[in-house]
């Protein structure tokens, strides 16, 4: 199963993606991950990226088209995969297109997690998240058994960095406007199911179950 999961800035997509992965056991492809680990590493990719993140502006083409290719031609691929935060722009969208009929593969659904944007704004500000894991929290909709500590292995939450209520602004302000037309791009040829990401977590993952086994 191929799937691509849209949606703005703090829809819930890593969220909807860790129950996915685990239900259905295919990859987790999150480009914003694979940045944020090569900053935290220091590596050319992460410099690369890391102005643009810090601002909320999108990483250039060239360099998220590289980073995907590569993950998707690894074996555990095969079988299918996740894809949160990718594409985000239409060219992103063409060379995956072409990328997936290179390997005689196709999405099978394309899954946007819709919330109001004035409630996404205390979304990504309340988000704590865990170094180790990547693992994400929000101080009052999701909060950890012990506060500040990450359920799974113990670690210490921190902010992300883009989380701050001035970076929060412009991200959603350049995601808003990306957004639109692939949106459009997705529908057109079928491929896209609207959830309602503005309701309890495990609520909004049976809806995205429902779309799924359909
Ligand atoms: P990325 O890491 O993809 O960030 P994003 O799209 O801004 O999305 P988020 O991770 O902020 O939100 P999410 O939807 O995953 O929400 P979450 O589940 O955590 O990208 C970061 C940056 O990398 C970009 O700005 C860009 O610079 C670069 N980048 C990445 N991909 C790129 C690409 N393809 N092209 C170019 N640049 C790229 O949930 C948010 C919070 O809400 C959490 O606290 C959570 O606990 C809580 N929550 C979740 N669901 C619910 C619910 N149902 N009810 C209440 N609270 C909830
Ligand atoms: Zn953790």
């Amino acid at each position: 199963m191929n799937l691509i999961l849209m949606g703005l800035p703090g829809a819930g997509k890593g969220t909807q993606a860790e129950k996915i992965n685990e239900k259905y056991n295919i990859p987790h492809i999150s480009t914003g991950d694979m940045f944020r680990l090569a900053i935290k590493e220091g590596t050319d990719l992460g410099n690369k990226a890391k102005s643009f993140m810090d601002q909320g502006e999108l990483v250039p083409d060239e360099v998220t088209i590289g980073i995907v290719k590569e993950r998707l031609s690894k074996d555990d691929c095969k079988n299918g995969f996740l894809l949160d935060g990718f594409p985000r722009t239409i060219a992103q969208a063409e060379s995956l297109q072409s990328l997936l009929n290179d390997m005689g593969q196709s999405i099978d659904h394309v899954i946007h997690v819709s919330v109001p944007e004035e409630i996404l704004v205390e979304r990504l500000t309340g988000r704590r998240i865990c170094p180790a894991c990547g693992k994400a929290y929000h101080l009052i909709y999701n909060p950890p058994k012990e506060e500040g500590i990450c359920d799974k292995d113990g670690s210490k939450l921190i902010q992300r960095d883009d989380d701050t209520a001035e970076t929060v602004k412009n991200r959603l302000a350049v995601n808003i406007e990306q957004s639109k037309p692939l949106l459009d791009f997705y529908d057109e040829k079928g491929y896209l199911v609207t959830v309602n990401g503005d309701q309890e977590i495990d609520k909004v993952f049976e809806d995205i179950q429902l779309t799924i086994e359909k």
